[in-house]
């Protein structure tokens, strides 16, 4: 057995003491879609022969559910209480391919009776048509790549949907499931405050119970980095920023974390086991993981061209690579996720789930009250709205500070 998914090898006497595990969330990458965004830098290949199904998709499930079988050892026993199906473009499975997923992940693991399990679809109609089929499937939430509503904005993006697809597969979505998600992007090539105001309604007049809105990034290795659009300064980029916190307030959707905003109860419980340092168990192409044992926290990441992976996740070794966090990366590795929430987190979620005592972020607290980036009381610690607009200043403030042991 690879040391990657040896159980032993992870159980062995460490300088960690963890009290109990966190929460066990299972992440499966599907990494194929239409035509690759010229934003994007996800781990997502085109899929060249549009209108056609993908004839991978029988193999890849069998490769992913390999993956499962090798990697079940380092998290027995354990109840997983989210699901995530990402991209890529799931919705590009057919429904039956992503019943026979489901239905084997149900075999193999603990799967908690009432877990969230999440598909990405992209609203073409083809897609649309499937989502029906995907609810029957046992998928439980939705996470629809809107990104605009403005056909020239689309256009820029280099998406293959336009508006009319994008109000369709909404709506569908809005009578199939019980609770889904809309991605939108703004500081968009040519986007004005009142066409992001446009977009920011028309996702609204849905009332959708959950929204994550993205600043769009100019990512190395991407199209749009070799040949940059232009796009709105950085005051103009603000001022949408604070329309869209007004605009989604009144429709009574609040903000819980940098970029995602809820109706109670509608909170994504994969996204917020992440940022509460939750375990996570990845598996599929380029998927990471992050699983604790009571001596370590360990890394691993699963190798990340598609067929290459499929290959290994046959022969039991889809691990690339696999580290142990250091000791002293705990405290920014936890924060740079606990500081994303409104909520921020409890004092003793830090110590159960680091293992380390609260005097590893004194200092870095301290320092942050002082220069109001967040407030707290004695059970926890939160980041103000100032702590919010600056919250890279404010993770750095949990760096490490000397060389590693
Ligand atoms: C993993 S992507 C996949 C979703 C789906 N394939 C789609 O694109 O519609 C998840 C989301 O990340 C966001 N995203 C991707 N690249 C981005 C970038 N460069 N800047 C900001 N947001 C980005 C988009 O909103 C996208 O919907
Ligand atoms: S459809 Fe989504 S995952 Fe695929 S290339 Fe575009 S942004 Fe990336």
């Amino acid at each position: 057995m690879t040391p990657a998914l040896d159980p032993v090898h992870a159980m062995r006497p460490g300088l960690l003491q963890l009290t109990s595990l966190p929460p066990l969330s299972l992440y499966v990458h599907l990494p194929w879609c239409l035509k690759k965004c010229p934003y994007c830098d996800f781990n997502s290949h085109a899929w060249r022969e549009p209108g056609q199904s993908l004839p991978v998709q029988e193999a890849y499930v069998d490769a992913l559910l390999a993956d499962l079988q090798a990697s079940l050892p380092l998290v027995w026993g354990r109840t997983v209480h989210t699901v995530f199906l990402g991209g890529g473009t799931p919705s590009l499975f057919a429904p039956e391919v992503i019943d026979r997923l489901i239905g084997s992940l149900r075999s193999m693991l603990r799967l908690a009776a009432d877990a969230e399990i999440t598909l990405e679809a992209n609203p073409g109609t083809f897609e649309k048509d499937r989502f029906r089929a995907f609810h029957q499937a046992g998928i439980t939430r939705l996470s629809i790549g809107v990104q605009s509503f403005n056909d020239q904005h689309l256009q820029a993006l280099g998406r293959v949907h336009d508006r009319a697809q994008a109000m369709a597969a909404v709506d569908e979505a809005a009578q199939v499931f019980d609770t889904f998600n809309l991605d939108l992007m703004y500081a968009l090539p040519g986007q004005t405050l009142a066409q992001l105001s446009d977009d920011v309604d028309a996702a609204l007049s849905f009332a959708p119970p959950h929204l994550s809105i993205y600043h769009l990034t100019i990512e190395p290795n991407t199209a749009f980095a070799k040949q940059p659009p232009s796009l709105p300064e950085d005051d103009e980029a603000y001022a949408m920023m604070d329309t869209i916190t007004e605009r989604t307030a009144l429709a009574g959707l609040g903000r819980y974390e940098v970029s995602a905003y809820a109706r109670p109860g509608h909170a994504c419980a994969h996204n917020l086991n992440y940022w509460q340092f939750g375990d996570y168990l990845g598996i599929g192409a380029g998927a990471h993981s992050k699983l604790s044992f009571a001596h370590r926290i360990v890394r691993q990441v699963r190798y990340r061209e598609p067929q290459l992976y499929m290959r290994q996740a046959l022969q039991a070794e889809p691990v690339t690579l696999h580290e142990e966090v250091a000791r002293q990366d705990l405290p920014f590795e936890f924060m740079l996720n606990a500081l994303r929430l409104k909520e921020g987190f409890a004092l003793g979620d830090y110590m159960e789930r680091t293992g380390l005592a609260l005097s590893s972020i004194q200092r870095g607290l301290e320092q942050a009250e002082a220069q109001g980036l967040i407030a707290r009381d004695w059970t926890r610690a939160w980041p103000t709205e100032r702590g919010f607009d600056f919250l890279s200043d404010l993770q750095a403030l949990f760096l490490p500070a000397g060389p590693k042991a």
